[in-house]
Order: C-alpha cells, then sequence, then structure tokens
C-alpha cells in the first residue's frame, strides 16, 4: 500500500485495479492520511461553505433509490414560490454564505422564466449561485447560464450504465453524459459524483467512476453512501459499510484530482454523528449546510434519518463553524471556485 500511495501522491495516476486495491484494503488509515496531506498541500486548510436551499420536494422522475420519487405517495411534497426562495437567499446571505445552492426534485412548475427570474435575483446578492435541479435541455441550461448562474451539481451516481437504468428504466445514461457535457461547455464548473453502496455495484464499478471524474475532468464530486429509504424499490437493502466505503472513495478521488472540491455531504454525517468532520479529514474541502427554514427540511426526505431536520439555519451555522474549528480547520471567506485554483490564485 505504501509505494501504491506514494506515487499517487506524486502523480495522481492510478490503475482500475490499483483503486480496486485500496477500496478494499482493511487497514485504510495510511489512503486517509495521504489524501489529508494532498488535501492540505493543493487547496489548503479552509473549508467552503454552500448554503442549501431545498426548494421543492415534487419530482416527475422515479429513481428506485429516493424517497422523492414520484411513486412515493406517502412522500410529502412542498413548493417554495419563487419570493420564498430570494427571501430564504436574503438570509443565508446575511450568515455569512458566499455561495448558494438550489436543489430541487425535477419539478416542471419550475419553468425556464421562473428559474432565470430567481437566479436574476440571488445574484443580486453577490453569491456565485450551484444549481441542482436535474435534467435540463441545453437550452435550458444556457439560459439559466446567461442568468448568472456559475455551477450545477448533477451526480452521474453510477458509471455503470446497465445498473443507472435499473435504477430508473425510464432514464438514459448517456443523456446524463450529455447533460454533463453541455454544462461543460457552456462554462459551468461542473459537479458530479456517485452514490456508494448500491445493489450489485461492484468495486470495479466505483474505480470506474472515479476514473470518469478524472477524465472528463470535473470541478467538484460529491460521493453519498445510499441510505435505503423503506418507501422505495430499494427499502430492505442495508446501508452496512457504505460509510467507510464512501471515505475511501473521497480519499482517493483526493489523490486522483488533487485541487478540485469535495464536499463531506450529509449523508456521510447520517451514518455517522462525525461522518462530516471525517470526511474533511479524508480529503474533503467543502460543506454545504442546510439554510431551507421551517418544516420543509423534514418534508425534503431523500433518505431517513437525515440530519439537521429539527435546526433552524442559524443553528447549522453556528454549528458547523464550531465543528469545523475544532478539528483545527477554517471557514474560508472566499467564494471558492475550482477554477481559481487552475488559474493558480
Ligand atoms: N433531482 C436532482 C438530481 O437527481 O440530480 C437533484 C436532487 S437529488 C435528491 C440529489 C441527490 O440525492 C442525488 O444525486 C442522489 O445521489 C441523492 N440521493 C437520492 N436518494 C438517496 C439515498 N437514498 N441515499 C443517499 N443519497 C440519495
Ligand atoms: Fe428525482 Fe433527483 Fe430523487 Fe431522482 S434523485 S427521484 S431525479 S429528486
Ligand atoms: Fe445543522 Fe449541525 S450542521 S445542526
Amino acid at each position: 500500500m505504501k509505494t501504491l500511495l506514494e506515487k499517487a501522491q506524486q502523480t495522481h495516476q492510478l490503475t482500475t485495479e490499483e483503486i480496486v486495491q485500496l477500496l478494499a484494503h482493511p487497514r485504510p488509515q495510511p489512503l486517509f492520511d495521504a489524501a489529508d496531506a494532498v488535501r492540505q498541500k493543493n487547496v489548503g486548510d479552509g473549508v467552503y461553505l454552500r448554503g442549501l436551499i431545498e426548494f421543492s420536494s415534487y419530482c416527475k422522475n422515479d429513481c428506485f433509490y429516493c424517497g422523492l420519487r414520484r411513486s412515493n405517495l406517502q412522500a410529502q411534497r412542498y413548493r417554495l414560490l419563487p419570493e420564498q426562495i430570494i427571501e430564504m437567499a436574503h438570509k443565508a446571505v446575511a450568515y455569512g454564505y458566499k455561495t448558494l445552492v438550489l436543489q430541487s426534485g425535477e419539478d416542471l412548475w419550475f419553468d425556464t422564466d421562473k428559474m432565470c427570474h430567481i437566479i436574476q435575483e440571488i445574484k443580486k446578492l453577490d453569491v456565485a449561485i450551484t444549481l441542482s435541479i436535474g435534467e435540463k435541455t441545453r437550452e435550458e441550461y444556457a439560459a439559466y447560464r446567461q442568468a448568472g448562474a456559475d455551477r450545477y451539481l448533477l451526480r452521474i451516481e453510477t458509471t455503470n450504465q446497465a445498473l443507472y437504468e435499473k435504477l430508473d428504466p425510464a432514464m438514459s445514461w448517456h443523456n446524463r453524459v450529455r447533460c454533463l457535457q453541455d454544462l461543460k461547455e457552456l462554462g459551468y464548473e461542473v459537479g458530479s459524483g456517485s452514490l456508494v453502496g448500491l445493489p450489485g455495484q461492484t468495486l470495479q464499478d466505483l474505480a470506474a467512476d472515479l476514473l470518469f471524474f478524472k477524465e472528463f475532468p470535473v470541478d467538484m464530486a460529491g460521493i453519498g453512501p445510499f441510505i435505503p429509504h423503506p418507501q422505495t424499490p430499494l427499502a430492505h437493502e442495508k446501508a452496512d459499510g457504505h460509510f467507510d466505503l464512501s471515505l475511501k472513495m473521497m480519499a482517493i478521488m483526493r489523490l486522483l484530482l488533487p485541487d478540485i472540491n469535495i464536499p463531506a455531504t450529509t449523508a456521510m454525517e447520517t451514518l455517522h454523528p462525525q461522518g462530516r468532520m471525517m470526511a474533511l479529514q479524508c480529503g474533503a474541502n467543502v460543506v454545504m449546510p442546510n439554510v431551507t427554514e421551517g418544516d420543509y427540511r423534514k418534508k425534503y426526505e431523500l433518505y431517513p434519518g437525515k440530519i439537521c431536520t429539527g435546526d433552524s439555519a442559524a443553528q447549522c451555522r453556528g454549528c458547523i463553524q464550531h465543528k469545523i474549528e475544532s478539528i483545527g480547520r477554517f471557514v474560508s471567506p472566499s467564494k471558492g471556485f475550482h477554477g481559481d485554483y487552475l488559474k493558480g490564485k
């Protein structure tokens, strides 16, 4: 393992077999230490906060793993009005957020005009805007970009096409890749990522995901452990081992892509009380605290046990800063564009 890690630290290259070997290793601490060192050297000790607004729980899609899937008739649906979203953005900016992430199910009520209006209004607050609203046409992506959106998050979920299409038979893996390519060509900073622990997913599949992110290359990659939701077809799957495997995935990603943004995902903390801080010590440099106000957080239930559903935006802001400082890191005051690292800023 030592030789492999030395090679990865110097060249940022690993083969599929080498990645599988690292993913399967029973004692991953040296991997985590190497990723932490690469993170420190390339992106420093600052942690970027992205304030997450979950603005609609309606979704036209039916992904087998997700609690918001349209066939989940027990899901609690809500949709914030554009003015409510803009008001939440104002509050988030007052808490010091420099980037806001607007996320939702694929909700057709938000047509291009409505989305562009929301983006333009929020952009006036001098924040970076990240969208995470699913698959759209190139024209729609172009319109959002024109309105001021800076980044887009669209996880590939898995690069195993057969598995991807099995988990939502109406969706096309090639269309997902087309979306990612369109976003890149339109000048977005592109975030992607995988779900770890999907039924039938192999270590080879996960290695292929990492090499896909490197090849693309993405500006950000979010790794989320798959957590089974009781009102979905995958209700009886287990989450055992998904946390450890996700930490290893983040660490290897940091070795392969030394200066990208890697979030310590909320799902990690759902599986482990210190999950996000552990992720920050295994390669991650971003956290996305929830800034959604009121009861909506509970209703945006992708998976059970989601953290912070009883907390306010103000509580999360204080809590996360405290946690970050408790591990010797600090909240970065900048917007945290990957492009700034590429330019050597
Ligand atoms: N609808 C948009 C999309 O799918 O890209 C954005 C919102 S979607 C809820 C955001 C992410 O939630 C997905 O990319 C998926 O990886 C994650 N997710 C869905 N169900 C999950 C589960 N059961 N466990 C962990 N993460 C899940
Ligand atoms: Fe909809 Fe996204 Fe959930 Fe799929 S993962 S059902 S697209 S919200
Ligand atoms: Fe929400 Fe800690 S980040 S309570």
